[in-house]
């Protein structure tokens, strides 16, 4: 593996910008460095889906799990996203770094159905949990995912929607298990929300699709 510790992988992260001005209805928060890092760490050091793998990432955003990708040694990263300004914070932060993440600015949910089939060892992202009008974009971001593909998918959900998540996943040919369950502390970034942050109970999961 490229010869990164965890903690040395956190560190890069950590120095990443985030969203300048988060957009609401697109669901624009980051993932963290710690969950970020703890995320791409896991699908390597236990399931070596990182590594020399063909890797994409939906709702790249600013590019943290695209990045970090990329320093475990994928072979090939591509960053789905349909905000400009996210995209040009994740060039900036390429730049930073000095390390080369590619990206394609779309709605994926319109671009990316018939395109790209299985061509991804692994997709990796951390979709909208679609709580704001637009309910149920997590699935759709996942059904697609499904799609892209050829062995391995890795996403956060809410946990609340753990039961309905895994029996989605399996109409989609994946077998989902749930690696982890964290606190997503989502920080103050929108007007509604009345605390410093608010705490989300969230599933990662590792979907395994059926047929490869
Ligand atoms: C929860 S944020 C995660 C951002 C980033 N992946 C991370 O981990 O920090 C979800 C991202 O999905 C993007 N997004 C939302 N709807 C989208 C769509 N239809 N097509 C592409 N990207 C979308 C948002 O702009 C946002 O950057």
């Amino acid at each position: 593996m490229a010869n990164v510790q965890l903690s040395e992988l956190e560190e890069y992260l950590q120095q990443l910008d985030g969203f300048d001005e988060p957009k609401v209805l697109l669901e624009q928060y980051s993932t963290s460095a710690h969950i970020a890092s703890h995320m791409l760490y896991c699908a390597q050091i236990q399931f070596a889906d990182i590594e020399g793998r063909t890797v994409a990432d939906l709702g790249c955003g600013c590019g943290i799990l695209s990045l970090g990708a990329q320093m475990l040694g994928s072979s090939h990263v591509i960053g789905f996203e349909i905000d400009a300004d996210a995209l040009k914070i994740q060039y900036k932060n390429c730049s930073e770094i000095e390390l080369f993440v590619e990206a394609v600015q779309c709605d994926i949910l319109r671009y990316l159905p018939g395109r790209f089939e299985k061509y991804f060892d692994t997709v990796i992202m951390n979709p909208p949990f679609g709580t704001k009008r637009n309910a149920g974009t997590d699935m759709k971001f996942l059904k697609i995912a499904t799609k892209l593909a050829s062995n391995v998918v890795y996403s956060l959900h809410k946990r609340s929607t753990r039961n309905y998540v895994l029996q989605k996943a399996a109409q989609y040919g994946a077998k989902g298990k749930v690696i982890a369950e964290l606190k997503y502390d989502l920080p103050k970034a929108y007007k509604f929300h009345k605390k410093a942050s608010v705490d989300v109970q969230v599933d990662f999961i590792r979907f395994e699709l059926l047929n490869h």
